[in-house]
């Protein structure tokens, strides 16, 4: 299952004096990417309190093409928010009793889902922090644990909401069943849903999940996500207790990056699932780096946007083929490479950053003849404000950044 097929070339910038760096786009792609996205959780409970007209404007700049156009959605599907003391982490669910649901459950959650699908976002994922209460060990929806012989029930769940919303043509096409399944979030009353499956029991969650999918003809139509650990870290040291026996039924590995890992972590940890896997691809589906610096130091967790956008770029780390934001709304980035290079088999764009307060220029050479044809840049006082082309010809061309920015030059692959 591959949402948007395109490639990306990164190129090494080399220092000089004067404020003039050359670089050089590599013929060879370093990283292919499927999605970039992020997750509607919490912040659908708030925003749906806005008039209709505020929250059909935010739809439109994350999911439509004049806006972010993000390419994967993360639909929370809730788990009824029992025991939970913060409202805006308990979303309902529309789980009744077996067999029995209330579709018109969770409306901020539900209203934002729609949009997504009716903006045609290409990748649609429904994770869920907890199982409904009734299947849980202790009835509430934080602080117990998955219950092994709930299995086939909760699937029969899962796969009836996920039916449910494909029928109604939103097509969801990952299922995620146990989002940081290290953590029960409690004590009572919890701060948000968890459901705690220890590392022995994820084997038994994901074949019961796989059998209903599979009774129901699904297993090419809806992927698996798993596990969704906390921390690369605790995800390397945990994947050979369930990941082998069930290698095959998942359809992509997914973690976060609560460790905020360092670079060389970061790919020691690919490198190991990796190893575990037999090379299945991994994906980042939460946390992104509010806090952090180029050169990869002072990585950590805020709510908020790092007007700096020193840390923009982190995606290349470990070069995995999907990300997704936490903080969708309210942006962080994150990243400690300069300049990066997307492209696809029409258009290269150059998304190169300055953190410096002072302007500097890229000379920066392609591997084949293009044509500067526009730009975009994001600073302190610009807003995606359209500026000067690159200017050049042939192979090599000039980029001026100017300071504390991010621009993005796009070509043509193509002489002019
Ligand atoms: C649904 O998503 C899957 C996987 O991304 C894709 O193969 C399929 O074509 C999509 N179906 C529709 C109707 O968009
Ligand atoms: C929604 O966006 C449109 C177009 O950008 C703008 O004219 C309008 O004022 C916005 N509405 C609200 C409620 O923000
Ligand atoms: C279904 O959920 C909605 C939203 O919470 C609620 O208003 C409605 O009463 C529920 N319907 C039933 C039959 O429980
Ligand atoms: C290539 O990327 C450009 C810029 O994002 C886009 O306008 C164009 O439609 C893409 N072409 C293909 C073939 O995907
Ligand atoms: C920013 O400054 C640092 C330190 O002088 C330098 O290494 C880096 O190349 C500069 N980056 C840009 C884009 O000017």
């Amino acid at each position: 299952m591959m949402f948007i097929a395109s490639s990306l070339v990164l190129a090494a910038i080399l220092n000089l004096p004067t404020y003039v760096y050359s670089a050089t786009v590599s013929a060879t792609v370093a990283q292919t990417f499927l999605g970039v996205g992020g997750s509607g959780a919490w912040w659908p409970h708030d925003l749906f309190n806005f008039p209709e007209s505020v929250r059909q404007n935010l739809s439109e700049l994350l999911f439509s093409e004049s806006g972010l156009a993000i390419s994967s959605y993360r639909y929370n599907l809730g788990g009824g928010g029992v025991g939970v003391s913060n409202p805006v982490r308990a979303p309902e669910t529309p789980y009744v009793s077996p067999g029995v649901y209330n579709f018109s459950a969770d409306p901020e959650g539900t209203f934002f889902l729609q949009q997504a699908s009716d903006f045609g976002v290409p990748g649609i994922t429904m994770f869920v922090n907890s199982a409904p209460a009734p299947l849980t060990s202790n009835g509430f929806s934080c602080n117990g644990q998955f219950v092994n012989a709930n299995g086939p029930a909760y699937a029969t769940y899962l796969v009836d909401v996920a039916q449910h919303w494909r029928e109604a043509g939103i097509n969801i096409s990952f299922v995620s069943a146990m989002n940081e399944p290290d953590n029960s979030f409690g004590p009572l009353p919890c701060g948000q849903e968890g459901m705690l499956v220890e590392a022995n029991q994820r084997a038994t969650l994901i074949t019961s999940l796989w059998n209903e999918l599979e009774s129901r003809g699904l297993t090419s139509e809806i992927g698996i996500l798993a596990d969704e650990s906390s921390s690369t870290s605790l995800a390397t040291s945990e994947y050979s207790e369930w990941l082998p026996e069930v290698v095959d039924m998942v359809a992509h590995i997914v973690h976060h990056a609560y460790d905020f890992p360092t670079d060389a972590e970061y790919e020691a940890f690919i490198n190991s699932a990796n190893a575990v896997s037999g090379g299945k691809t991994t994906w980042m589906s939460e946390i992104c780096c509010s806090l952090g610096s180029p050169d990869g130091s002072g990585k950590g967790y805020s709510g908020g946007f790092d007007p700096t956008i020193d840390n923009a770029l982190i995606f290349v780390i470990g070069g995995e083929a999907h990300y997704d934001f936490w903080t969708l709304v309210s942006l962080g980035s994150d990243a400690n490479e300069f300049t990066l290079v997307v492209s696809n088999s029409t258009t290269y764009s150059v998304i190169a950053m300055n953190p410096n307060t002072t302007e500097s220029t890229i000379s920066l050479t392609f591997p084949q003849d293009v044509c500067a044809s526009t730009a975009f840049r994001t600073s302190a006082t610009e807003d995606f404000s359209t500026v000067t082309p690159a200017t050049g010809s042939g192979l090599t061309w000039s980029l001026p950044l100017s300071e504390t920015s991010l621009t993005t030059y796009i070509f043509k692959r193509e002489a002019c």
